[in-house]
């Protein structure tokens, strides 16, 4: 695509130029959003948040990788605002070099492939249950019934927290979340925010307090355990690493999950050709995070005087590495809106970051896709989404269905 070919069709030229991460047109549909910003403003000024967002791949990559000049230290304060359980801690996500490496080394001993094979047992009886309970009913919210408790459930059993607090964990999550919106709170919301985000830390000390006198074999105690060179994690970041854990990978994976039954609507060859070849499955699960990325956007800080693509950005403005955008580029992937499972170019996608701050649930990520993919194929020849139209979520960072109605049979 070059600056001389017209917008897409379908929108006007006014309302494709006019991007912005939080409105109520990008969240309906970005794509050709996306598509008009990388051909004509690939780095494009957004005033209200002093903001440079950026959608090409090759200059998403690079704001990824160059850590020094493109801090993630603005990320929690933008995330959580006053609904962040742990203000003292350095979250590992918004950490910079060297803090960042240390925290990352030690998550990266507790939080292991090791780990991962032992519970494989356990997080295949979730998925089992939770399907089992859906096959009874036959028509239900997908959303509600799997995607969103499918996660939680397993990170839940991870870290090893009672099954009867999982659902006050969701609602834990979302008000520390909703913390973000700062501007647009209520009174009675923001009471509701601080009186959750308390008790989700006071609950957490409590866990990090026993699991220090009496370890078991969940994450938690690996955390508190986990040890490199004589240095250990404190209990506050033991705290704000079980807040990332539990939030990270809830909202997201939800996504994954929703976003794969919606892409399989919409490209029912490609359901066909992934059930007659199952071990497709798991490049149906990279290619569905490809082409409909859980995470939009995210925060950078540039740390000193810089340019992206010719455009200047000055110290301390915030960059916005748009990862929806740099897994739909046609410079790098052939025919970028298509579903397609067997695409050679699929490892360039984004969807789990990329440089230090590359997720670290990935693995997790990919077998829970997998493993519902796969359980899903192999109770029901048919799921149909019966809702003629999908409503997706608020917050402006994810892309995930509000709920998706299916029949299954
Ligand atoms: C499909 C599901 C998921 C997606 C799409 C996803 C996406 C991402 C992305 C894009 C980043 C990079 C953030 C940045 O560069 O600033 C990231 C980092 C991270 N993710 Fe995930 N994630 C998923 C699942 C999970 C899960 C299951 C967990 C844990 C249970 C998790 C925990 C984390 C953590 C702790 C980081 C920070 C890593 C660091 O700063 O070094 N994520 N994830």
């Amino acid at each position: 695509m070059n600056a001389s070919q017209p917008p897409s069709p379908g929108r006007a030229a006014d309302d494709l130029a006019s991007y912005h991460p939080m409105s109520p047109a990008v969240q309906e549909d970005p794509y050709p959003i996306y598509r008009h910003l990388r051909a004509y403003e690939p780095v494009k000024y957004i005033a209200d948040l002093n903001g440079y967002a950026v959608s090409r791949n090759v200059d998403v990559r690079a704001v990824l990788l160059n850590h020094a000049l493109f801090s993630s230290d603005p990320l929690i304060q933008l995330a959580f605002g006053e609904g962040n359980p742990a203000p003292e801690a350095q979250y590992m996500i918004a950490a910079d070099p060297p803090d960042h490496t240390r925290l990352r080394t030690l998550v990266n001993k507790a939080f292991s492939r090791r780990m991962l094979e032992t519970q494989r047992p356990q997080i295949v009886r979730i998925v089992d249950a939770l399907l089992d309970e859906a096959a009874e009913r036959q028509a239900f919210d997908f959303v509600e019934c799997i995607a969103s408790p499918l996660p939680v459930n397993i990170i839940g059993q991870i870290m090893g927290i009672e099954t009867s607090m999982r659902a006050t964990f969701r609602r834990w999550s979302n008000n520390v979340t909703a913390g973000g919106n700062a501007g647009t709170l209520t009174d009675e919301q923001r009471a509701a925010i601080h009186a959750d985000r308390d008790d989700f830390r006071q609950y957490f000390l409590e866990r990090i307090a026993a699991v220090r006198r009496r370890p078991g074999d969940d994450l938690i105690s690996a955390l508190v355990a986990a040890e490199e060179g004589g240095d250990q994690l404190t209990a506050d970041e033991v705290l704000a690493l079980c807040v990332l854990l539990l939030i990270g990978g809830n909202e997201t994976t939800t996504s994954l999950l929703s976003n794969a039954l919606v892409a399989l609507r919409d490209f029912p060859e490609q359901e066909r050709l992934v059930r007659g070849n199952r071990a497709l499955v798991p490049r149906l699960t990279e290619e569905t995070l490809r082409h409909n990325s859980p995470i939009q956007v995210l925060f950078r800080r540039a740390t000193s005087d810089t340019e992206i693509a010719g455009v200047r950005i000055p110290e301390n403005s915030i960059v916005l590495p748009i990862f929806g955008s740099a897994n739909r580029d046609e410079a790098v992937f052939e025919r970028p809106d298509v579903l397609d499972v067997e695409r050679p170019d699929l490892r360039h996608h984004v969807a789990f970051g990329w440089g230090i701050h590359m997720c670290v649930g990935r693995a997790l990520a990919l077998l829970e896709g997998e493993l519902a993919i796969n359980h899903l194929f192999d109770r029901f020849d048919r799921i149909e989404i019966t809702q003629p139209e999908i409503h997706w979520c608020d917050a402006f960072y994810l892309r995930s269905p509000k709920e998706l109605r299916v029949l299954c049979r």
